[in-house]
């Protein structure tokens, strides 16, 4: 049986130093004896370095540079993110496409950094309210995988996010959730192969809680989860990988 994945993006969240060392503690203390699930807590980076994680809470990133260092003021490459205990690096997600202004261009460049500096990349697609899911998705897997090796897919993983369900309590209903999981599997068998489009994680993100997260795994049959605020409430979050683990 293949680890589920259940994924903590902070975004830019706790405000201390101590609020942030207490969510990590208590997402280890919730993993404790939870079995074939891998964990990983995104902090924003200044807390890397207070945070110790362990074989099943790992470290990942929200964000990274393309370059490996140079004259860009107030960015962070994956090597030096890497360097500081992350093993993964969520990329395109739908707040930095819309307050960054991010492109599936730029997307590309920072997988493939990330990737070079072995960290995995957790690749976040997904509609806006009104877009056609298929139109979106498939275009966004291909410009921000363009150019990558099946050997290099090892390290990718695909975040199903559609943009009107991140952060706004209206979660995607388990069906959506399934064919676009499929869709997603669908356009990766026509890239690469369908052998590859199977080993690829997939996973779901967007008003995940402890009442809805099983239906994701169960009826959608995904991979894992992407969890924005329910994962900045211990118990909450605690909750969520005990019902995913159970
Ligand atoms: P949410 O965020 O769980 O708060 O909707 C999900 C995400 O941003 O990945």
């Amino acid at each position: 049986m293949t680890k589920k994945i259940i994924i903590a993006n902070w975004k830019m969240n706790p405000k201390k130093a101590k609020e942030a060392q207490a969510l990590f503690e208590a997402a280890k203390e919730g993993a404790r004896g939870v079995k074939n699930i891998q964990i990983v807590v995104c902090p924003p980076f200044v807390w890397l370095g207070i945070l110790k994680s362990n074989v099943q809470v790992k470290l990942g990133v929200q964000n990274c540079h393309w370059e490996n260092s140079g004259a860009f003021t107030g960015e962070i490459s994956a090597a030096m993110a890497a360097d500081s205990g992350a093993e993964y690096v969520i990329l395109g997600h739908s707040e930095r496409r819309r307050y960054m202004g991010e492109t599936d261009e730029i997307i590309n460049l920072k997988i493939k950094s990330a990737l070079k500096a072995k960290l995995k990349a957790v690749l976040c697609v997904g509609e806006k309210f009104g877009e056609e899911m298929s139109i979106v998705v498939e275009s966004q897997i291909i410009k921000s995988l363009a150019g990558l090796s099946v050997n290099q897919m090892k390290d990718v993983i695909l975040a199903y996010e559609p943009v009107w369900a991140v952060g706004t309590g209206h979660n995607c209903s388990p069906d959506n959730a399934l064919s676009a999981g499929l869709f997603i599997r669908k356009t990766l068998t026509k890239l690469y192969s369908r052998f590859l489009a199977e080993k690829v994680p997939v996973l779901y993100g967007g008003s995940v809680d402890d009442e809805n997260d099983n239906a994701y795994i169960d009826q959608s049959r995904l991979d894992g989860l992407l969890v924005g605020g329910a994962s900045l409430d211990a118990e909450e979050f605690a909750g969520i990988i005990k019902g995913i683990g159970r």
